[in-house]
């Protein structure tokens, strides 16, 4: 595998799911693998747990790590082309990958979406960039519409912890004061839909996200309704997908707030979420401390989930 943005890049879930299993439960086992290879890390934008699992990934892989904050310390990037350098951005992106790629040997990318331009946004502008100019294998760290290592860290939670072969898993959009991207939304959809599972999304009118992730997914406006019987509930904010209101935050209707009175409809459901989270706005405090929280396991599983395609990445070179 050369690049990971997508579920698709993977061989099979099935496989990929064996293969975190093992690396789990073997973490220092490919240590020669990642002998004087060496990864760097752009962050267009902040992170806590990805940048800490992947580099703790790496370093289980014996790989070297190098991290880049685009935003603080290196020069401002221009990132459109044809456009006259005359403001504050000094160094083009098209000169700064191909050089950034020659400091490596695999890049992870992290490039939310801008949220102003949703064709920009979808067409994946920045890390398809990065594939195609740096000459190095490139990973996903988050991009504009997709979030894949988080939801494979999801979705390996979820195979630890489901209690029937077939559970019903709720994605449930909740309040937030700031206009979000759509990505871990729409790569929990695209994945849940390849695993066999009873999928709804609930969401209040006007947040539906792009069919092309919902797929097959029942979509539920009555979030009670949602709820009954669920066994995992993954809570999540996002902006509003369809034009005219792309991008932007069109409810913060705390009545979709997930609390205690709304998990005891489920199937003594778990509760998730990626982090970090708005305690009182997406969860109670009672939820997310409860035992049925495993929103911390989860994260755990975020060096699993780098750790499994990194190496994977490292047996292409
Ligand atoms: N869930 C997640 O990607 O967390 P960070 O934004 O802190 O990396």
């Amino acid at each position: 595998m050369r690049y990971f943005t997508n579920v698709h890049d993977l061989v099979s879930l099935e496989d990929a799911l064996a293969k975190a299993k093992y690396v789990k439960a073997n973490p220092y086992a490919d240590q020669v693998l990642g002998k004087n290879k060496t990864l760097l890390m752009i962050f267009f934008n902040s992170s806590l747990r990805t940048r800490l699992s992947t580099q703790k990934a790496a370093l289980n892989l014996g790989m070297n790590v190098i991290v880049l904050d685009v935003n603080q310390g290196a020069w401002k990037l221009e990132t459109e082309r044809g456009v006259i350098m005359d403001s504050d951005k000094p160094e083009h992106i098209l000169e700064a990958i191909p050089v950034m790629g020659s400091y490596c040997d695999i890049i992870g990318v992290r490039a939310f979406a801008g949220l102003k331009d949703k064709d920009a946004d979808y067409n994946e502008t920045i890390i398809n960039q990065f594939i195609k100019y740096s000459g190095r294998p490139v990973f996903s760290m988050e991009a504009a519409t997709r979030h894949p290592l988080q939801t494979f860290a999801d979705l390996i939670t979820i195979e630890e912890y489901k209690r029937v072969a077939k559970p019903k898993v709720v994605l449930t959009w909740a309040p937030h004061p700031n206009a979000l991207p759509q990505a871990v939304a729409n790569s929990f959809a695209e994945w849940m839909n390849e695993t066999d599972c009873e999928f709804v999304i609930t969401h209040p009118e006007g947040y539906e996200l792009s069919t092309a992730f919902t797929g097959k997914a029942k979509i539920e406006y009555d979030q009670k309704r949602a709820f009954e019987g669920a066994d995992f509930i993954y809570a999540k904010n996002w902006s509003a997908y369809a034009d005219p209101n792309y991008g932007k935050v069109i409810s913060k209707d705390r009545e979709w707030t997930v609390d205690s009175d709304k998990m005891a409809l489920t199937n003594n459901a778990y509760f998730m979420h990626c982090l970090p989270v708005r305690r009182n706005m997406i969860v109670s405090d009672d939820v997310i401390e409860s035992p049925q929280s495993i929103v911390i396991p989860e994260a755990a599983n975020r060096t699993v989930s780098a750790q499994t395609v990194i190496k994977e990445i490292l047996l292409s070179l």
